[in-house]
């Protein structure tokens, strides 16, 4: 997993908690890596469900509340941090780019990233299905980041979400669809 989602959650740990539950959290996991993260290196995924594992214990929170939480962080900062991706016309639009040209880029820059597939599917002008297979189990990270690129375009959306999941990787369906008048 690359550096950055490491780096992402350590920062978001850092501004909503504070530094001391960042150190508090690195300590307890025994992280190979010693939690010294560079955005452009890559880590061991066990390493992240770790760190949230620990920040669930400390809080209290579910680690689906946490994961969705760290999804919709995340897309702030590729909102900051990469803007070309969402010069889109809409919602839509955005959400069918991610596997035809937002992974496909990162992809490029980074050819050990491992990335899920996040197909799409229309099933009318104003109903989405986006499906999710990966096998690093993130459908709560989808979420989290889809939700939150519903808030981005401002449109009014109902998300739904399935758990399909029967094989090795985890398959998660979110039907989105446009309410009347948007
Ligand atoms: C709503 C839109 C998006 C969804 C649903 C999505 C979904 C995901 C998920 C769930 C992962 C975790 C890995 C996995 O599950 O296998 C991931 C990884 C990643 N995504 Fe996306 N993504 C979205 C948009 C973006 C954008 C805009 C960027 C910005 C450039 C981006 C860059 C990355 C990177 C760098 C990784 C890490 C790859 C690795 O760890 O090796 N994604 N994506």
């Amino acid at each position: 997993m690359k550096g950055i989602v490491f780096t992402e959650f350590l920062e978001m740990v850092d501004s909503c908690m504070s530094p001391e539950m960042t150190e508090k959290l690195i300590d307890q996991c025994n992280l190979p890596s010693g939690g010294a993260y560079t955005t452009v290196g890559t880590y061991d995924h066990a390493e992240i469900i770790a760190l949230v594992g620990a920040l669930s214990r400390e809080t209290g929170m579910p680690v689906s509340d946490l994961v969705r939480a760290f999804g919709a962080h995340l897309f702030s900062r590729f909102v900051a941090l990469y803007p070309k991706f969402f010069e889109v016309e809409d919602l839509f639009a955005f959400l069918e780019s991610i596997d035809s040209r937002v992974h496909v880029d990162v992809r490029k820059l980074y050819p050990d990233a491992e990335l899920p597939r996040v197909e799409c599917s229309r099933a009318h002008d104003n109903h989405l299905a986006v499906h999710y297979r990966s096998g690093r189990a993130m459908g709560d990270l989808a979420e989290g980041l889809i939700s939150s690129a519903i808030e981005h375009f401002g449109e009014d959306v109902a998300l739904e979400r399935q758990d399909l999941s029967g094989g090795a990787e985890q398959y998660v369906r979110f039907d989105l669809v446009r309410r009347s008048g948007s």
